[in-house]
């Protein structure tokens, strides 16, 4: 597998410029490339590990025996705010898109028991059918498919290298202003493919590297395309709830460990058939879907039983855990816990269901350009997301894009010149910057929202995007302008989620107490 991204010179143009490698980004590269375009695909990550498909775990969800039920499944989960046309696109072309690349492209070693593949069950699957790789299933594909366009001789990977700004000329997009080693030029596109992920980085507590801020949706909103869902930020009930945490699989609850609290009751019904860790189970009390009930019902569940009991831990006693999930046992005992007394978990930031709008072929509203992947509203997610539905939504629509995007020769025209007058910025200004951004969102615009929290936040993020903008105009920094990114698209959550429908992901509470979530009205410090 590959250990290192390499990191060359970059060329001036491309038929197609491709930003961020992730699984959708690699896909748009791979049929590009099958057109017979030259691609520059350009990344931040220096390694595999710093981007957010090879942290997914769940797997890719695929089409069995029965495409009704698949899509039934996906308008279900998002509350019937999917687009019935976008979901039908990514369940009719699962299977295809599945053998054609992962399996006869990329040979992905995935899990089989004897009658062949060993589809998996999570949350709101109605059947089991979900492909995997021991839990890890991001990994066991990133690799394999960074491998396969480092040897593609169409295909040239920069690491390290980060997109800044779009260049735009008349309303098309001409590539984008990318930045190595601290040094700026601009790289003409043909078409350029925004696939940079989430937005993980704008919350204390998440599920994706600190790598996701946003850029791509940042980058093309400033452009002037649309953006659509904003509000809809899904947060993953089971997060391991320790120092370094790291995602615990809903296949992990998919195989039957169950959810306890940080109490036993003298009044709870539960018979214990067997010695099992924490306390109540408390799932069946919220949802008679219980442990699979919806993300958001169970991510809320947890956060109130945290509150009201101390801790939640998940309880892996009715499964045999090391065998079933050797990567997430090797992730416990690493961090010293001790999986047989529980899991201890909690809510997490998880994915962005909402993004840059774009069309069944990852077309955004601006000429030549496309977004595919988590920066992408495809309209598949709607308010909510079904469980292992990201990877296959990257896979299809990259396809699609890449396939589309490619055929357009590069056009030079002015690029917007990036000043660089003053390169020093006041020491450790962005990191402070970004704790300041995570703490309003985490207290504002998180998995538990009010109507006062997000109307303290919009001002808050405006004044500190204000702050960013005076120090952008004169230094190119790249901490800089991932905080630019962050505080744009944080803006953009919090305003949407003051007027978008409180379904799906997006739940608005009355406060229990306006006191304890307010934000200074002081800005700056
Ligand atoms: C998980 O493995 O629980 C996450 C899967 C997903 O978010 O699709």
């Amino acid at each position: 597998m590959t250990d290192e991204i390499p990191a060359e010179s970059i060329p001036s143009e491309a038929d197609v410029l491709v930003v961020g490698n992730g699984v959708a980004g690699c896909s748009a590269a791979l049929a590009a490339a099958r057109e017979g375009a030259d691609v520059l695909v350009v990344t931040k990550a220096e390694r595999p590990e710093e981007t957010t498909s090879h942290w997914a775990q769940g797997g890719v969800a695929t089409t069995r025996s029965n495409p009704e039920a698949f899509k039934e499944d996906v308008l279900a989960a998002s509350a019937d705010t999917a687009d019935p046309e976008a979901v039908e696109v990514l369940v009719e072309e699962s299977r295809e898109a599945v053998e054609d690349v992962l399996v006869e492209t990329l040979d992905v070693p995935f899990d089989r028991n004897e009658s062949g593949y060993d589809f998996g069950r999570e949350a709101a699957h109605s059947e089991p059918r979900i492909l995997h790789v021991n839990a890890s299933t991001g990994k066991y594909l990133l690799g394999p498919f960074l491998n396969h366009l480092d040897a593609h001789d169409r295909v040239t990977l920069l690491a390290d290298t980060a997109a800044l700004d779009l260049i735009t000329h008349e309303g098309r997009v001409h590539g984008a202003i990318v930045e190595q080693e601290g040094e700026c030029q601009p790289v003409f596109a043909g078409a350029t493919v925004l696939a940079t992920g989430g937005i993980g980085a704008l919350y204390e507590n998440s599920t994706n590297p600190d790598t996701a801020t946003g850029d791509g949706i940042a980058m093309a909103a400033l452009a002037g395309a649309d953006v659509e869902d904003m509000a809809y930020v899904q947060f993953h009930p089971t997060a391991y709830a320790g120092d370094d945490p790291f995602l615990v699989s809903e296949a992990v609850r998919g195989e039957g460990a169950l959810l306890r609290n940080g109490e036993v009751s003298e009044s709870h019904s539960e018979v214990r058939e067997t010695e099992s860790p924490g306390g109540d189970r408390f799932m069946p009390d919220y949802d008679e879907a219980a442990e699979l009930a919806p993300r958001d019902v169970v991510a809320c569940a947890v956060a109130d039983e945290r509150e009201a009991t101390g801790e939640v831990v998940l309880d892996v006693s009715p499964l045999d855990f090391a065998e079933e999930f050797p990567d997430l046992a090797e992730k416990c005992e690493a961090r010293g816990v001790d999986w047989e007394s529980g899991i201890p978990v909690r809510p997490s930031e998880h994915f962005l269901c909402g993004g840059v709008a774009v069309d069944d072929r990852g077309r955004t509203s601006l000429d030549h350009l496309f977004a595919v992947g988590e920066c992408a509203r495809t309209g598949v997610h709607g308010a909510n997301r079904l469980a292992s539905t990201s990877l296959l939504e990257g896979l299809v629509w990259g396809l699609r894009a890449g396939e589309s995007a490619a055929g357009v020769q590069p056009e030079r025209v002015e690029a917007p010149e990036l000043l660089d007058r003053d390169p020093d910025l006041p020491s450790g200004f962005a990191r402070e910057k970004f704790v300041r951004l995570r703490r309003v969102m985490d207290e504002n615009v998180g998995l538990r929202r009010t109507p006062e929290g997000l109307q303290r936040a919009t001002p808050v993020l405006r004044r500190l995007k204000g702050e960013v903008d005076a120090y952008i105009r004169t230094r190119t920094s790249r901490s800089l302008y991932e905080l630019r990114n962050a505080s744009v698209v944080a803006l953009l959550v919090a305003r949407e989620a003051m007027d978008a429908e409180p379904v799906g992901c997006h739940a608005l509470e009355e406060p229990d107490d306006a006191e304890s979530s307010e934000v200074p009205a002081n800005a700056s410090d």
